[in-house]
């Protein structure tokens, strides 16, 4: 169920007027749904029932603290690639045990931090991270829970930046190696070989790469147990996509990600670990912006929103479709217009829809991207001096504001003006 629907001709987020937010907090800003959040991460509870498992969320798609304390108090754990992310987990009171640490560029302070603080396990992606994490560990006398991300070679039939599973990309170490990497890590001071990791990308909308990549990750688990290692996890990594447009996508359903996952590994024995984060957050957020200007060009229609690249850099960096609808439901039967949806930064890249078919749009009227809660709010910045924009999560009809928007002070008093220039 979709909780972002008209009523009374207006928008929702749950059973909140986005006009009403608007009206607070200005635009442009991000708005949550908490039931959103709470049923995508409930698909997943259920898809693995049966097998004993821990959906850890993979904060990255979004990690404000009160998204995080939603999913938090559900029970999940959490997949953390550094260590911000680390403290914004241990914030909202999940414990270390449930913690994974990912990622080809862990710090020593970042080992360290994670160590003290109590973590589930490091995935770790490399020798020299392996042998590095010997040491940092031996120092400080805390041994550390592993794993080895390893690469399957599996082509994730996704966009090249976000696609992490084969040869070519920087991650995990070749399954053919794994075996040799394994006998290191067991031979090494200070690390305890708990499991067995894999991730091949993001937004996979075929779950054939799936299937090849656990297949591997089943025999490769075998071989390690055989070898002696203690084999007690497998962690699948996440990427499972989400219908961006909601005309002609239909990726795959948990559902039947979580049949693979039973067909794969399910007979292991092991407790299994999924890192979701755009299944959980993507579809339970919208950017909400309005337009400030309508430019007839000669060559066509530019809607300019108050909303920029800055703010969602998705379809900048990745060519990415979002779904703009307007924030007033367009009157059924009038003639639809066709705009270049764009962004006041001054680069052509600012652009969020080239050629899009809408309602026809004026100055002051608002629009909503859907699917914006991941990989939205978290890649922002503030390229041209734009204050970082609010964030509010809604449940049912209670709003809040749980990231408020920087006053231009604020923005400016984190530089400094060194001394010889006073
Ligand atoms: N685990 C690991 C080790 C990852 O690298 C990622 C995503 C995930 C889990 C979560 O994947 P998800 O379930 O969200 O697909 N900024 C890009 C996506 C980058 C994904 C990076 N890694 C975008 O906006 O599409």
């Amino acid at each position: 169920m979709d909780h972002f629907l008209y009523r009374n001709g207006i928008l929702h987020a749950e059973d909140v007027p986005v006009t009403r937010i608007a009206a607070e907090v200005g635009t442009p800003f991000y708005v949550y749904s908490t039931a959103t959040l709470t049923r995508h991460y409930r698909v997943f509870e259920e898809a693995l029932s049966g097998l004993p498992h821990l959906i850890c969320y993979a904060m990255k798609a979004n990690s404000n603290l009160a998204v995080l304390k939603v999913l938090a108090d559900l029970g999940a754990g959490m997949d953390v690639v550094s260590g911000g992310e680390y403290k914004r987990a241990r914030a909202v009171g999940v414990p270390g045990d449930k913690i994974v640490f990912s990622g080809v560029g862990k710090t020593p302070a970042e080992m360290r931090l994670a160590l003290e603080g109590g973590i589930r396990q490091f995935n770790v992606e490399s020798e020299p991270e392996l042998e590095l994490l010997s040491v940092v560990a031996s120092k400080a006398g805390i041994e550390a829970p592993i794993t080895i991300r390893v690469n399957p070679d599996v082509d994730a039939k996704t966009h090249a930046k976000i696609a992490t599973g084969k040869s070519e990309n920087k991650f995990g170490i070749p399954i053919a190696r794994a075996r040799e990497v394994y006998a290191r890590a067991a031979a090494l001071p200070g690390l305890r070989v708990v499991g067995v990791d894999v991730h091949i990308g993001s937004q996979l909308t075929d779950l054939d790469p799936y299937r090849s990549a656990f297949l591997k990750v089943a025999d490769l688990t075998r071989e390690l147990r055989s070898d002696g290692h203690d084999i007690a996890r497998v962690d699948l990594g996440g990427g499972l996509g989400i219908p961006y447009m909601s005309t002609n996508e239909a990726p795959p359903l948990p559902s039947d990600y979580g049949k693979i996952v039973h067909e794969t590994v399910g007979d292991l024995g092991a407790e299994i670990e999924i890192e979701p984060g755009r299944l959980i957050a993507g579809n339970a957020g919208l950017l909400v912006s309005e337009v400030l200007f309508v430019k007839n060009g000669e060559d066509r229609d530019f809607l300019i929103l108050d909303a920029a690249m800055n703010d969602l850099i998705r379809p900048a960096m990745y060519d990415a479709h979002h779904d703009i609808i307007p924030v007033v439901e367009p009157v059924p039967g009038e003639d639809p217009h066709v705009y270049d949806v764009v962004g006041p930064v001054c680069e052509s890249g600012d652009t969020f829809a080239k050629r899009r078919v809408m309602p026809v749009m004026g100055a002051g009227e608002m629009v909503a991207f859907r699917s914006a809660g991941a990989y939205g709010a978290v890649m922002a910045s503030e390229y041209n001096s734009r204050p970082l924009i609010p964030e509010v999560l809604v449940q049912g009809d209670q709003f809040a504001v749980v990231r408020a928007r920087p006053t231009f002070d604020e923005m400016l008093s984190r530089d400094t003006i060194p001394s010889w220039l006073e």
